[in-house]
């Protein structure tokens, strides 16, 4: 076995699936950022894994612009400007390509070699087991055979570079049991230690709610964008719902999903004044909006600079990409030389 590392050796896939909104930014970029300097990172967009859902996101796109007489992008339009926007939003908010390798994984195609010899060790009833295969299909997302293995190509994607660490919500921490599995299946049928059994780290911020109360999320339309500025995050600030006090009327806080938001902008000593405010009557829901508005335009201002500058710097953010692949590529095609080995391929 190779020499323990000094540093632990982090991992983390996004899939590309458009603008970021503030449940991704809390629940997930702040935290992949911090860990780049606790470290080895490895950041990437999932690419191969967002074509499991391209078709319905494209037929989607193409249902609204029938309806509003637009003309739609193609799915590889989409797939495009959604990595490119992911890439953006990561750089402008601070990952670092000179402390992480950050990578498009279809510039890895190592992983899909993997994933096919990951699949010969792994059984059926593995697979079926995973909760987000279960609830796609009965979301009515017609299965294909790369919606069912999408498993296996992540498992890939961490053993690939052998990574220790896995930062991901809770909702990818059985991903990270099929993975530890996959690893082990390798390990004894090919009688070599290769994989070390990768750890998830769940990050301990809260469920930030949409502006509908639920878990903000993208497939329930209740987002406020990261980069959404001016009328676009005013309207969106405008839309989160509220109770129908009037603004004399003394306010309950901890229900409140503009108190919630503020919250996670605001310091301890702001957050506490907002709440006697609330409780205190003569507060309306508009004046706290505005607050709010104002905290994002804060926290963001500096990333919005850095994103509108990378915009105009296309080739820039390309060379990034690739250069993080370079590095990737090294581990995946160092890993590559054991698994072919071990499996007799050489
Ligand atoms: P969406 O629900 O919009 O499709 P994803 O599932 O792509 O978002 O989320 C990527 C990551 O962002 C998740 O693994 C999770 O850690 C984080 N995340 C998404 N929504 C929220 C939220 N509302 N609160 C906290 N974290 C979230
Ligand atoms: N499945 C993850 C998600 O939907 C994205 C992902 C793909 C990933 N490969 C990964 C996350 C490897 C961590 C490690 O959020």
């Amino acid at each position: 076995m190779d020499m323990p590392r000094p540093k632990p050796r982090i991992l983390s896939g996004v899939q590309p699936s458009g603008k970021l909104h503030l449940g991704n930014y809390f629940g997930a970029i702040q935290n992949h950022i911090a860990l780049q300097d606790r470290g080895e990172a490895f950041y990437f967009i999932a690419d191969y894994h967002a074509l499991t859902t391209l078709k319905n996101v494209a037929q989607a796109e193409a249902d609204r612009a029938k309806k509003a007489r637009q003309t739609a992008r193609s799915a590889a339009e989409i797939l495009r400007e959604n990595v490119r926007d992911v890439a953006l939003d990561y750089l402008a908010l601070g990952l670092d390509p000179a402390r992480a390798t950050f990578y498009r994984q279809s510039d890895v195609p190592e992983v899909t070699e993997l994933a096919w010899i990951l699949s010969t060790v792994t059984g059926m009833g593995l697979l079926e087991r995973a909760h987000s295969y279960k609830d796609k299909k009965e979301k009515g997302i017609e299965a294909s055979v790369g919606l069912f293995t999408y498993p296996v190509l992540m498992a890939a994607d961490i053993l690939i570079v052998r990574a220790d660490q896995v930062p991901v919500g809770r909702d990818q921490v059985q991903h990270l049991e099929m993975t530890r599995d996959m690893a082990g299946y390798f390990n004894n049928t090919y009688g070599r230690p290769i994989f070390p059994e990768p750890k998830e780290l769940l990050s301990h911020a809260p469920v930030v709610p949409g502006t509908d109360g639920q878990k903000m999320s993208k497939s329930y339309g209740n987002t406020i964008e990261i980069f959404a500025e001016g009328k676009a995050l005013q309207a969106a600030v405008a839309g989160i719902k509220t109770d129908s006090r009037t603004v004399e009327e003394p306010k309950d806080p901890t229900t409140c999903n503009v108190f919630a938001l503020y919250s996670l902008f605001a310091t301890p000593e702001e957050r506490e004044e907002m709440a006697q405010r609330y409780r205190a009557g003569g507060l309306g829901y508009g004046t706290v909006k505005a607050a709010l508005v104002e905290k994002i335009n804060q926290h963001f201002a500096e990333a919005r600079e850095r994103r509108r500058d990378l915009a105009k710097r296309p080739d820039d953010v390309e060379d990034i990409l690739r250069s993080g692949a370079r590095r990737a590529r090294e581990e995946a095609q160092a890993t590559m030389e054991l698994v072919r080995s071990a499996c007799g391929l050489r």
